[in-house]
């Protein structure tokens, strides 16, 4: 309560109110670390638990694939951590994409962690959310409640930037690109995008994905009938900005992929039904590894597509990422994505060279000719 009642009082919320659900970020214990595991460990020995619907994000260990090829201590502290938050009250749902495992109510509040799913929330299903820390995002959800300020206010929520797109966006990575573009540019002013010519929801998660985690941004506005004032300020994105940023996300002059990864933000179903519809008969190379990572819960929805894609050698992680994972402890230097927020983190996070491309390109590359 003491961590909501300051934030609320940084931010001018004059009460709480009531969230529908709350989801927590922080999992991952190649993120986090060991002081905030000891916090959440003297947390979850109060005996507290959480009080509305609650996920959680990725953890670093997929159980299938994952949990035995990493250094113990590192697989020991996962785990520790994992019980902790069970002890809490949470379900093992390790997902960035909450929002397939229940779609939130439009105009719902919610105390969500994860920038990716912010904006997908706010933009795309017309949620309300303030881009929560995973602390505050755990306190919301033992509370039940989020301070009244942000976004979850109405007069927050307009656009103060028109970004006219000029480009045509052909695939995932352009749209992924656009939001690195913006990103950068918008500080944490809210864009109307226009010129977007049928996005897909999967398009417009690659959008807000790497919005997020170019800049502050938690919420984009792209339907032209929203009324915008005149005096907007007004950013025009260009063919070649799309192009350059496109290429800038490739650091690696090799070329030389050690992993291909799918599935950042995790999959949706009809990803993976894409997925195993493309890669038909084929196999992936033997000197390649084949990611595709997404929830529990899809990949069990997904069984038949599951079965089509494991065969081909291409791994179908849950509960992880390749971000918060250790890539670099299983040797992995190179890693090619069609996902821009991926691009832009590994060569941090994952110490890896990177190379962006659209899954149609991943496909061409993880697969035997
Ligand atoms: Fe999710 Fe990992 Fe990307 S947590 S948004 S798949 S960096």
């Amino acid at each position: 309560m003491k961590i909501l009642v300051k934030i609320g009082e940084l931010f001018d919320a004059s009460r709480l109110i009531p969230i529908e659900s709350a989801h927590v970020s922080g999992v991952s214990y190649k993120t986090l670390g060991e002081a905030p595991t000891d916090f959440l460990e003297a947390l979850a020995n109060t005996g507290e638990k959480i009080k509305v619907e609650a996920t959680l994000n990725p953890q670093s260990l997929d159980p299938k694939h994952l949990a035995t090829r990493l250094p113990k201590h590192l697989i020991e502290m996962q785990l520790k951590l994992c019980g902790i938050f069970e002890k809490l009250g949470f379900k093992k749902s390790f997902t960035c994409t909450p929002y397939y495992i229940k779609e939130p109510r439009k105009g719902a509040h919610l105390a969500w962690a994860e920038s990716s799913a912010v904006v997908y929330a706010n933009s795309v299903l017309g949620a309300w959310t303030n881009r929560e820390g995973g602390p505050s995002a755990l306190a919301a959800a033992i509370i039940g409640k989020t301070p009244d300020c942000g976004i979850h206010r109405a007069e927050n929520r307009k656009p103060k930037v028109v970004a006219e797109v000029k480009a045509s966006l052909e695939n995932e990575i352009d749209y992924g690109a656009l939001g690195i573009f913006l990103g950068k540019i918008l500080e944490d002013k809210i864009p109307l995008i226009k010129g977007l010519k049928n996005p897909s929801p999967e398009d417009l998660k690659q959008l807000g994905a790497a919005l997020a985690s170019a800049g502050m941004v938690n919420m984009f506005h792209y339907k032209d009938r929203i009324k915008t004032e005149e005096r907007l300020e007004k950013i025009i994105v260009e063919p070649k900005d799309i192009k350059e940023t496109v290429a800038e996300l490739t650091t690696t002059r090799t070329q030389k992929t050690d992993l291909v990864f799918v599935g950042c933000p995790h999959c949706s179903l009809r990803e993976i039904k894409k997925i195993a519809n493309a890669i038909s008969n084929q196999k992936v190379r033997d000197d390649i590894e084949f990611w595709i990572c997404t929830s529990r819960l899809v990949k069990e929805k997904a069984k038949a597509y599951v079965r089509k894609i494991e065969a081909s050698g291409a791994k179908i992680l849950t509960d992880t990422c390749a971000v918060v994972t250790w890539t670099d402890k299983l040797g992995i230097k190179t890693i090619m994505t069609n996902s821009a927020k991926t691009a832009h983190y590994a060569p941090t996070l994952n110490k890896a060279e990177t190379i962006l491309a659209s899954l149609k390109e991943c496909l061409k590359t993880a697969l035997k000719e």
